[in-house]
């Protein structure tokens, strides 16, 4: 029996010394991915101004990024594509062209750094559509599963074609993680993973997002028919099991901090890697409290962080990244 004052539990906190020692979870920079814009142009910057602080760049810029992550160690980045009004259209068929501005993306991180850093892309059809939607919709606006399967199977072997190292679906259609699976085997990318956004929430933290792929303004309602009801717990762990049994190599769960029970028994579950995306809304939020004098931006980047790991994430998506990385000496 432990009981006071034999036990002190304020003892090992006594120093910092001994508060290192003692500390069970710690965050590095090896695990963060680092979430980057991408938009048309040369020597391109345009800041997001619902994300201070983050900037699309373009493919040029892209790659600057990529070599200051390598020397920051962080390991790997996510790419989104603002792509051009007169690109995108009804069905988002612009995914599917190997000289999109994603593709260029890819293979000029891949020239630059190779393997020297891994780069994750988005599946979904959201920042190609007219509309805004993840994927193909009919008459009434409904996003229709299995037509928008097939063009995601062409978006990830696109991509994969072009150097991706993780495919990344965000678009919550039933069975793709086993169709994109098995399409990649079939053209070889064997070493290509996928790490699926298994449990993504239909969240109001996404906003700042759709202004970053240029999207929010086409968007009519919603995306509640695909992506999951914030009060479910247990049909996370569902879409969790069954992308594993298609094949994704490691699972997503989005957005972070206001689901970090997810992420913490989606761990518990199946002991797989789980990441968390610490999203655009989160990332404002905290920017939002920092602009306002009510915050210490370090101190609560590195918080949030730490708190991720400790509740078994593997590591988390955050636009955080960079900086975070500095705070932690690298
Ligand atoms: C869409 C996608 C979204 C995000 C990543 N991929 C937004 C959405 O589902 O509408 C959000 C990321 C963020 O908010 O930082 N496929």
């Amino acid at each position: 029996m432990t009981s006071y004052p034999m036990t002190r539990l304020r003892r090992t906190r006594a120093t910092a010394w001994s508060r290192a020692m003692h500390r069970e979870v710690l965050v590095t920079p090896a695990d963060l991915i680092w979430p980057l814009f991408v938009t048309e142009g040369e020597g391109v910057e345009d800041p997001i101004s619902s994300l201070p602080g983050v900037s699309r760049w373009s493919v040029d810029g892209i790659v600057a990024r990529a070599r200051e992550a390598v020397a920051l160690g962080i390991p790997c980045l996510a790419l989104f594509p603002n792509t051009q009004p007169d690109r995108r259209s009804e069905d988002g068929r612009e995914a599917l062209n190997p000289d999109n501005l994603m593709c260029r993306a890819i293979r000029a991180i891949k020239d630059a750094c190779g393997n020297d850093i891994g780069v994750l892309t988005d599946v979904a059809l959201d920042p190609y559509t007219s509309h805004g939607q993840d994927g193909l919709i009919d008459g009434e606006g409904y996003v229709l599963n299995d037509r928008t399967v097939e063009v995601l199977v062409g978006q990830s072997l696109n991509q994969a074609a072009a150097g991706a190292d993780i495919i990344a679906p965000s678009d919550m259609m039933d069975g793709r993680i086993g169709a994109i699976r098995e399409a990649l085997e079939d053209a070889g990318h064997v070493n290509v993973q996928i790490m699926s956004y298994a449990a993504k929430y239909a969240s109001a933290f996404y906003g700042p997002f759709r202004d970053a792929v240029g999207s929010r303004g086409l968007l009519k309602g919603d995306k509640k028919t695909y992506q999951m009801d914030p009060g479910n717990a247990e049909e996370a762990l569902r879409e969790v099991e069954m992308d594993l049994a298609e094949g994704a190599d490691s699972v997503m769960v989005k957005p972070g901090l206001p689901y970090l029970d997810i992420a913490c028994r989606v761990k518990q579950a199946f002991g797989v890697p789980v990441f968390a995306y610490q999203v655009s809304g989160e990332y404002a939020m905290i920017e939002a409290a920092v602009a306002a004098g009510a915050a210490d931006r370090d101190a609560m980047v590195l918080e949030t962080l730490v708190a991720f790991k400790r509740a078994g994430c593997s590591g988390v998506l955050t636009y955080h990244a960079a900086h975070a990385a500095r705070l932690m000496g690298a």
